[in-house]
């Protein structure tokens, strides 16, 4: 039987960057497990193997019913973006759900010691990633509903972005310009029906924290000593919830921590 949540985005296509890790992959299963009949997936990320890998692990769980496009695209390249959605095959060019997620952290360097390289790829990914996103694919969305506009952009930040921590400057100051970027986003579409929607997670067990450090998984694990971690899992849901809700409700603002967890600093571990 369909679920309510299930109709709602049944034909809808779906756009989730980073989505070959993490939450990004959780919530391309979240979706088309919640909406098996039609549904459509854009999938990008850098790692094009890795997206054709969980598109072909999709339709096998679910079926023929969603239709799955790995493409594979590096946010941060303005150009890329725009040739990207110009050659957006025809089915999948109404974008009706923009996840935007990709996102990295570097290194825990404090000033005045942080590299040049570091500062450049989060600001590059983190923010002006979604940005070239969010304005590449705004266009289509104005454009429905009689000029009324439709469709969800789901920006992904974290509590970095409210609370920022020592160690984590340029992450926290990345998410904290997502955060902005959200709001204001959310306030300029106000006369359209564009939600416009921020989720942030807390600690999450997912790449990020190896990439965090250049692959070092001893020091990536010591991160989690003691702590049961969210899954990506835990914030695919959310996010799957919030584009499920009825039309007219926005969830605006959420944020998510495992119970141990109450800032992005305070941790209980259990060791
Ligand atoms: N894990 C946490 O504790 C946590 C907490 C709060 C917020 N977040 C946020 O959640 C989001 C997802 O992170 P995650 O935890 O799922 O980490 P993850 O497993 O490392 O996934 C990050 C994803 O971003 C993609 N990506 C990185 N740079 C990209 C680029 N230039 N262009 C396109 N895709 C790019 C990666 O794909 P490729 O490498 O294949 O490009 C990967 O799919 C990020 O925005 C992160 O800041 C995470």
């Amino acid at each position: 039987m369909p679920t309510v949540m299930s109709k709602r985005l049944d034909g809808k296509t779906i756009l989730i960057t980073g989505a070959s890790s993490g939450i990004g992959r959780s919530t391309a299963f979240e979706f088309a497990r919640t909406s098996p009949q039609n549904l459509k997936l854009i999938l990008t990320a850098r790692r094009i193997d890795s997206l054709n890998q969980i598109a072909a692990e999709i339709v096998q769980e679910v079926g023929a019913g969603v239709r799955v496009l790995p493409v594979q695209l590096d946010v941060s390249n303005a150009q890329e973006v725009r040739e990207f959605v110009s050659k957006l095959p025809a089915e999948f060019k109404e974008i009706d759900v923009l996840v935007n997620n990709a996102g990295l952290v570097k290194g825990v360097a404090k000033a005045p010691e942080i590299a040049e390289d570091d500062v450049e790829i989060m600001f590059k990914t983190n923010v002006t990633g979604l940005i070239n996103m969010t304005q590449a694919i705004l266009p289509s969305m104005l454009a429905r509903n009689n000029g009324e506009g439709s469709g969800d952009i789901i920006n992904i930040g974290s509590i970095a972005g409210r609370e920022p921590y020592p160690g984590g400057s340029i992450y926290c100051a990345t998410k904290a310009a997502v955060r902005s970027f959200t709001e204001s986003l959310r306030k300029e579409l106000i006369a359209k029906r564009i939600r416009v929607i921020g989720i942030d997670p807390g600690q999450v067990e997912t790449e990020f924290s190896v990439v965090r450090f250049n692959g070092d998984k001893s020091k990536a694990d010591a991160v989690y000593a003691g702590c049961e971690p969210l899954t990506p899992d835990d914030i695919a849901e959310t996010i799957v919830f919030a584009a499920g809700r009825r039309e007219n409700v926005i969830v605006a603002d959420t944020l998510l921590f495992p119970n141990h967890q109450a800032s992005a600093t305070i941790m209980h571990r259990k060791l």
